[in-house]
């Protein structure tokens, strides 16, 4: 549905794109003092999705929180779109969502009706995902904002961090990149709903699928990609692994709208500064055109899955995948280090 204010319009950036970029957080946390617990299994010092908590044996307590402005102007979809992006965290350390809360800012436009539809997107949505949101905290703001404190849980041998990929590993990505893009320039009027419509749907669909699908293989690492973008998120992997990250450009599925945008220079803020934080780790083997070096570079809401697992099942899994999401690809693979942290090829 759409209202009659335009959620869009009350705020200065959209979705994962207000995402502070990566290097200005690394400034931001320069010599936080934090304290260690010996069950913290994933905790402040890596930049991962999620922290992992150990409860005993059998059980770790995942806890994560993602919220951000309208990136739609329909407030359902918005909450939807919101709730995908922020339990998503959770399918990224291999987890199962459980319990979520409501983080929401409303400012003095929005109406009661609006206000409702929001948190409406968010129910459905988390419980879709098997999630029930219990509650949460509201407060009032200059402008809008919804996201989710979530919290699943995992079995402690079957965490998957970002930081886990190894030589020999395949990486599988779960959905196409130009979000970042494509909403920008929707926002200037540029783009076709019938293009933005299939957009907020990608947007909108649970990386549930994928994640049920990929723990019944030996995978060593995930993330999600999403405001870092793919080159930002693949940085921290082969970082956080001490691998090379190769990246086969040909075969990253893309949004071809997002492309020609891309090269009319129709590039999100969040793109830049992603490209700021990461180029330094990234060489550029043969010929690959700057539109195509910007999609990857464009902040993803809600975006795919980033999967790394053994060259041998990743066949199989990502038929499997194919099946339910046609978009998966399989999009590079993991070697010992060599060159730099990524290779785009
Ligand atoms: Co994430
Ligand atoms: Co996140
Ligand atoms: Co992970």
């Amino acid at each position: 549905m759409e209202t009659e204010v335009k959620l869009t319009k009350l705020a200065s950036c959209a979705g994962c794109g207000a995402k502070v970029g990566a290097g200005t957080l690394v400034k931001l946390l320069e010599g936080f003092k934090s304290h260690t617990d010996p069950r913290l299994i994933v905790g402040f010092d890596k930049s991962d999705d999620a922290s992992v908590y150990l409860l005993d044996d059998n059980t770790a307590l995942v806890q994560t929180t993602d919220f951000f402005p309208p990136i739609v102007d329909d407030p359902y979809l918005f909450g939807q779109i919101a709730a995908t992006n922020a339990i998503s965290d959770v399918y990224a350390m291999g987890g199962e969502p459980k319990l979520a809360l409501n983080l929401m800012c409303v400012s003095d436009q929005m109406d009661k009706k609006t206000v409702q539809e929001i948190l409406r997107g968010g129910y459905d949505k988390a419980y879709e995902a098997g999630v029930i949101i219990t509650g949460g905290h509201t407060i009032n703001g200059a402008e809008p904002i919804y996201g989710l404190a979530v919290s699943g849980f995992v079995h402690p041998q079957k965490v998957l961090t970002n930081s886990g990929a190894r030589p020999g590993d395949v990486l599988i990505l779960t959905k196409p990149l130009g979000v970042g893009v494509l909403t920008t320039s929707a926002k200037a009027g540029m783009v076709d709903k019938s293009v933005m419509d299939r957009i907020y749907a990608q947007m909108a669909t649970l990386n549930k699928t994928a994640r049920d699908i990929m723990v019944e293989y030996d995978v060593h690492s995930c993330t999600d990609v999403t405001g870092f973008a793919l080159l930002g998120h693949s940085f921290e992997m082969a970082q956080g692994s001490n691998c090379t990250i190769h990246i086969e450009v040909e075969k990253i599925p893309y949004h071809k709208e997002a492309y020609e945008l891309s090269e009319m220079g129709f590039i999100p803020a969040g793109a830049y500064r992603n490209r700021e934080y990461a180029q330094a780790g990234v060489t550029v083997k043969g010929d690959i055109p700057r539109a195509m070096q910007d999609l990857l570079y464009d902040p993803q809401t809600s975006g795919g899955l980033l999967i790394a697992l053994p060259a041998e099942q990743a066949e199989e899994c990502l038929a499997r995948m194919q099946e339910k999401i046609p978009q998966a690809r399989i999009i590079g693979y993991v070697t010992e280090p060599v060159d730099n942290w990524i290779c785009l090829e």
